[in-house]
């Protein structure tokens, strides 16, 4: 007892020390590449989203982070809660890396990511202790707390102690939901160049039972599958399964959906997809929130990116929540959610504007960093051979980044080669013009942030551009022939800091 007692008094150690330091972190951070309404790290690291969960009136999102610097180091789970998913709250550094299954003096290490359940009020977090090198190296950990705040891991940590198998590579990001009387959860696993999801059970969350592998790579989806989610969507056993799959470049993520049998824990694959096309998009994470909308964030950065801010003593930005729904032939849309409206400010329409081949056209007035822009052309008709607009333009015209739709290709890009500073690249992805020939996109530009929502949710694309501040340009573009932009409603976009 005393023993425990010492140990929780020595996490609530580390936790204040993050704290402090993270205070002082954010004294010196630059602000150019701040985002205005995506929800970041005060300062320092953060990658995943951890913890999703509506819980007694907010939104919770924990988050992988690095309190004390702006790479990643010794995970800790970082906190913000929200009560409307716009505005967010941070909250003290949840966990630390303390106790020998997820804390070492050298090497990786730390809590990482994993998920969060309501036990009958007790806010309860299921993570990944990670220690390279140990043997096992990922093990599976429990921490609770009653106000929703300050957490204490459980003195009998690990609940589950290793893999099934000892020879494999990884055993991670635990996820946890109840499904009448029973806790499921699905782990990230790899074996012999075969990513899988695990799928174990319990009835206390304290003791936890194999039940083999939901679903695994059919040699073609990557070796290692992190970050899983797995939840039902649609009707009856309808269930979709979000995975993050190693080593499949350019693919960083994937959906499957089908059904779910509780009874034999096999996943049933019907479609498969990628829930977003950008280069800036890894380990979504969904929750259901009390009106029954499975929300899903990611860590709108990736693994091995140039990542101009954190030159700039901070890295990572969430993407925007995006609902999740079923489509009658299974595949799974996503749209931001209403919520984001409250944040419009100043508005900018226009209508019927001619857009003459290879001509830019501006609209008057029309500029910014911090905007969401609903915007429709009317291709029925046309000669034209792509249309777009070019965001984030210098004054000279020379930088910018450029979203295109190819009409004779029906895809849609965003290049952002011209962007500033950071990786280059252009991003894809298939879009069929409706039948009536409209093309409707709606974009968000933070900061140093594109999402491009296109199809009614059928595409996303989230890429991180780093234009100079004052490039603000906007104009839209009409090649091979000319074409007509119906409408174009915009918005600045409030700041929620
Ligand atoms: C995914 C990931 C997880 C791991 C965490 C570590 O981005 O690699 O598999 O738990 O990040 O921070």
């Amino acid at each position: 007892m005393e023993n425990t007692t010492s140990k929780q008094d020595l996490h609530q150690r580390y936790i204040a020390n993050a704290n402090k330091a993270l205070q002082e972190n954010v004294k010196t951070i630059d602000t150019t590449y701040r985002l205005h309404y995506h929800m970041m790290p005060p300062a320092g690291w953060m990658n995943d989203p951890n913890g999703m969960i509506y819980f007694e009136g907010h939104y919770h999102l924990f988050y992988q982070h690095d309190p004390y610097q702006s790479k990643q180091g010794p995970m800790h789970w970082g906190h913000a809660r929200s009560k409307d998913l716009v505005h967010w709250e941070h909250l003290p550094v949840a966990i630390a890396p303390s106790e020998d299954y997820d804390k070492a003096e050298f090497g990786g290490q730390g809590c990482w990511s994993g998920s969060a359940v309501d036990n009958n009020g007790v806010l309860t977090l299921i993570y990944t202790g990670h220690v390279d090198g140990k043997t096992p190296e990922e093990v599976q950990a429990l921490a609770t707390s009653t106000d929703g705040v300050t957490f204490h891991k459980y003195a009998a940590n690990p609940v589950i102690g290793d893999s099934p198998d000892a020879q494999r590579f990884g055993f991670r990001d635990p996820k946890v939901w109840k499904h009448e009387d029973n806790w499921h959860m699905v782990v990230g696993y790899g074996k012999d160049g075969l990513g899988k999801g695990l799928i174990y059970t319990s009835s206390d969350l304290l003791s936890w039972e194999y039940q083999g592998a939901a679903a695994q790579s059919d040699g073609t989806m990557g070796d290692m599958w992190e970050c899983p989610d797995l939840f039902p969507l649609g009707e009856g056993k309808q269930h979709t399964l979000l995975i993050s799959p190693m080593n499949i470049a350019p693919i960083k993520n994937l959906y499957l959906s089908g059904t779910f049998d509780y009874a034999s824990c096999r996943f049933d694959k019907q479609q498969m997809g990628q829930i977003d096309y950008g280069f800036d998009f890894y380990a979504p994470q969904t929750l259901l929130d009390d009106q029954g909308r499975r929300i899903m964030i990611a860590w709108m950065n990736i693994w091995g990116a140039t990542m101009p801010e954190q030159a700039h003593g901070w890295l990572g930005g969430m993407t925007l929540p995006r609902e999740l729904t079923l489509a009658a032939d299974g595949t799974v849309r996503s749209n931001p959610v209403p919520e984001l409206s409250m944040l419009r400010g100043q508005q900018v329409s226009a209508s019927d504007v001619a857009l003459s081949s290879n001509e830019f056209v501006k609209i008057n007035g029309f500029h910014g960093d911090s905007l969401e822009m609903d915007i429709v052309f009317d291709l029925a008709g046309t000669e034209a051979t792509e249309v777009g607009i070019r965001v984030r333009s210098s004054e000279d015209g020379t930088d910018y980044t450029e979203i295109s739709y190819s009409i004779s290709e029906q895809k849609i890009y965003m290049d952002r080669n011209l962007g500033g500073e950071g990786d280059g690249g252009v991003s894809e992805a298939p879009l069929q013009l409706s039948s009536d020939g409209r093309l409707q996109l709606r974009l968000f530009l933070d900061r140093s942030s594109i999402e491009l929502f296109a199809g009614e949710g059928r595409v996303a694309m989230t890429n991180r551009v780093y234009p100079r501040p004052e490039d603000i340009g906007i104009s839209f573009f009409a090649r091979g022939g000319d074409a007509l932009l119906q409408t174009m409603n915009a918005w600045q976009m409030r700041s929620i800091w």
